[in-house]
């Protein structure tokens, strides 16, 4: 019996136990992640500290994981922020990030004391200074800044350049202008900047050059209005391994270099090194999360191509038809057996473009085959949707062995309940 085993269960037991569409997520490829942060970072270098970004993948339980191991988190929503909240998440360890917080999001951060709010124009810096205001606290900021680099990701995960909706531009006379507005603010403390250049990136060289640029604008601002930037935020963006032409770095490749100019560059300038903070999402969690799906309908087209149809598609998975992302596959249940044919696996929703993976080879494959989809665990259970009102997928955590349910599938009555 040659079944695919991952966090030491059986999946097909595991597609059998909880049915399909079924996210599975590795607790213990998580917590390697997370030692080697805590090992390749927050130990080997002082003042630093380590936010999961949450967008990736969030529920109570990934959230109670990030709490009981010492990082912090970073949300973009009152949704991510409300999770949060639920399991007791200290607060201080919160960084709030978003280009448009509505005023209720504001209201929420402030009320409940996050630890830092990433501000993303002079419009927010309004609205957080009225709120603080309101609530006599003192809020502490840091601004999110477009570095103007490009990176080597699909465009529509770059946001380090200048043509971004994101952030404020690295130019003297918007930041400059940006800084001393903050700094006359009685309610804010500006601690320092924050740049995110882009996700899935596998060279370290964008990060370097981002880091050279703020760098210059953290002297100036100390040379010219006398402001001492105390925190840095990278941002995450750290590549993962997709398929098999993808390899995922180590932090360190990443880290390293940009520790070693930061420490140089302060010391030539006579700058007092910042706070650095990272917030990796898709590094952390990606390739700790498979998909398991049933292979249904066949449609074999003599001379053109097989479509395998599975039970679930773009609904648990858009980034396929969103960023003709790639994603390697495999039968469960024929894990050892010989791969005699190409096949593309289509998901279920009404679209042409609804498609898992282009071209898979695989054993004979046929209905009732459970199929797993593999470095699904970031922005696929929190990119899910409803269309075609499919309910979403049950998630279940697999560790040493042991699985548990961490969210039910949805039921239709689920996807009817706010409806009049
Ligand atoms: N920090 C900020 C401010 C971010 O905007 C993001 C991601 C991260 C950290 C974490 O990036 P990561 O380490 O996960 O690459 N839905 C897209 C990815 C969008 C990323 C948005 N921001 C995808 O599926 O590829």
């Amino acid at each position: 019996m040659g079944n695919f085993i991952f966090g030491g269960c059986d999946t097909v037991e595991l597609a059998k136990k909880y049915g399909t569409p079924l996210y599975v997520v590795n607790e213990d490829y998580i917590l390697d992640r997370i030692n080697e942060i805590k090992r390749d970072f927050l130990e080997k270098y002082a003042n630093t500290m380590a936010v999961y970004a949450s967008k990736a993948f969030l529920t109570k339980e990934m959230a109670r994981i990030i709490k009981r191991e010492g990082l912090g988190m970073d949300v973009v929503s009152g949704g991510e922020l409300y999770t949060a909240i639920k399991v007791d998440f200290p607060m201080d360890k919160i960084i709030f990030h978003g280009n448009n917080k509505t005023l209720d999001e504001i209201e929420m951060a402030v009320a409940n004391n996050v630890g830092r709010i990433v501000v993303d124009s002079m419009y927010e810096l309004d609205l957080i200074e009225n709120t603080a205001k309101k609530y006599h606290k003192t809020i502490k900021i840091l601004f999110r800044v477009t570095p103007g680099v490009e990176t080597d990701t699909h465009k529509f995960i770059q946001t380090g350049q200048v043509d971004s909706k994101f952030g404020i531009p690295l130019k003297d006379n918007i930041i400059k202008k940006a800084v001393e507005k903050a700094m006359a603010c009685k309610y804010i403390e500006l601690l320092g900047f924050h740049f995110h250049i882009g996700s899935q990136i596998h060279k370290n060289n964008c990060y370097i050059l981002a880091v050279q640029r703020i760098l210059k604008l953290i002297k100036e601002l100390r040379d010219e209005l006398g402001f001492e930037s105390r925190e840095l935020n990278i941002g995450g963006g750290f590549g993962i391994r997709y398929s098999a032409d993808e390899e995922r770095r180590s932090l360190s490749y990443f880290i390293d270099p940009i520790m070693d100019m930061l420490e140089r560059e302060c010391e030539r300038n006579n700058l007092r090194r910042p706070l650095v903070i990272i917030e990796p999402g898709r590094w952390i969690v990606g390739e700790a999360g498979i998909t398991l799906y049933t292979v249904g309908t066949i449609k074999e087209i003599p001379g053109v191509r097989t479509y395998v149809s599975v039970d679930g598609g773009m609904t648990d998975n858009p980034r396929p038809s969103l960023y003709q992302a790639k994603y390697e596959g495999l039968v469960a249940n024929k894990y050892n057996e010989e791969v005699v044919k190409e096949v593309t696996v289509a998901g279920r929703c009404c679209e042409s473009g609804d498609i898992l993976i282009w071209d898979l080879k695989v054993p004979e494959i046929e209905a009732g085959d459970i199929l797993a989809v593999l470095s699904t665990g970031a922005y696929n259970y929190s990119m899910a949707s409803n269309y075609n009102r499919i309910p979403k997928a049950a998630v279940v955590m697999v560790s040493k062995g042991k699985d548990r349910l961490i969210v039910k599938r949805e039921s239709y009555e689920d996807i009817l309940k706010n409806e009049l």
